[in-house]
């Protein structure tokens, strides 16, 4: 392909040799984690892991606390009680030194793209790099220029982010994420607002990063399609918890009648009606 150049050596994404979904150990433990707002349990003494090198989905009705469960991973929220636990450090109760550690490692999706109008597509994913690491200008944009490729943007390397698609933002919001070199990834709703042909194309996307990186993904959606797609394993929240958990495939043929219903588009279950 004309618009990639070839990856930086020695870059921490490099693919773990021993990171393969199955079996794996697990990188990321939430255990007995409770956070309420006010008087409102959001988070019931949910208990999750994920294993090194599988894209985890998280599927639920909104307002159960997906957004929380992501924040409460990087540090943006506490949890009232449980531990969360990413490798070997202990997110809950870290210090700041040690949380800024632990950030460094993640990229995280927002569900807005969140880039900076003001700047063009290129000074976007360089702000993170300017700001963060002690790379040189030239090296900067070496690395802008071969992430923006693998997400197929370098064309629309000089455009102001107004100029772009909703996916179009996403995929620059991915190239900034992917260039900080994350070895997990968190992705909230990537596909939110978008239409079906661009959801494939960021499921496809979230699927070869792990291929090529080894990144290990938690993502976030309400997309089927693109749980489908992306996802090896899939867990069931509400009410607080993990409802159910399963590999992808399982998941989508299971019997489990709260996720039946999900699965159908939350019509409610009649009795007696025929399914
Ligand atoms: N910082 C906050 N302060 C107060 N309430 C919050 C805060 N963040 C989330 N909530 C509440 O927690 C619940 C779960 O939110 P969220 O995680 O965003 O849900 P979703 O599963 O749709 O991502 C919502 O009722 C929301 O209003
Ligand atoms: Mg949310």
């Amino acid at each position: 392909m004309s618009d990639r150049v070839p990856p930086i050596a020695a870059t921490p994404l490099a693919p773990d040799p021993g990171a393969t979904a199955a079996g794996a150990e697990a990188l990321i433990r939430l255990v007995g984690v409770h956070k309420a707002f006010g008087g409102k349990h959001v988070l019931n003494g949910l208990d999750l892991e994920v294993r090194r090198g599988e894209t985890f989905v998280i599927l639920g009705p909104s307002g159960t606390g997906k957004s929380v469960l992501l924040k409460l991973l990087v540090g943006l929220l506490k949890p009232d009680r449980g531990e969360i636990w990413v490798g070997r450090q202990r997110v809950d109760g870290a210090r700041d030194r040690e949380l800024w550690e632990i950030r460094g490692r993640i990229g995280y999706l927002f569900q807005s793209s969140a880039l900076i109008n003001w700047l063009t597509v290129a000074e976007n994913v360089a702000l993170p790099l300017s700001e963060h690491t002690r790379l040189r200008p030239h090296e900067i944009d070496q690395r802008v220029d071969e992430y923006l490729g693998k997400v197929h943007m370098l064309q629309s390397k000089y455009q102001m982010p107004g100029e772009l698609s909703g996916g179009q933002k996403r995929r620059v919001a991915l190239a900034r994420v992917l260039a900080g070199t994350p070895t997990i990834i968190l992705y909230d709703e990537p596909t939110a607002g978008l239409d079906p042909v661009m959801t494939q194309n960021i499921a496809a996307l979230i699927r070869s990063v792990q291929l090529e990186f080894g990144v290990t993904s938690i993502l976030v959606t309400h997309d089927l399609p693109c749980a489908s797609e992306a996802g090896d394993r899939v867990a069931f929240v509400d009410g607080g918890k993990v409802v159910h958990c399963d590999t992808t495939e399982q998941f989508m043929h299971t019997d489990h009648p709260a996720v039946r219903n999900f699965l159908r588009g939350g019509r409610p279950v009649v009795p007696g009606a025929p399914r």
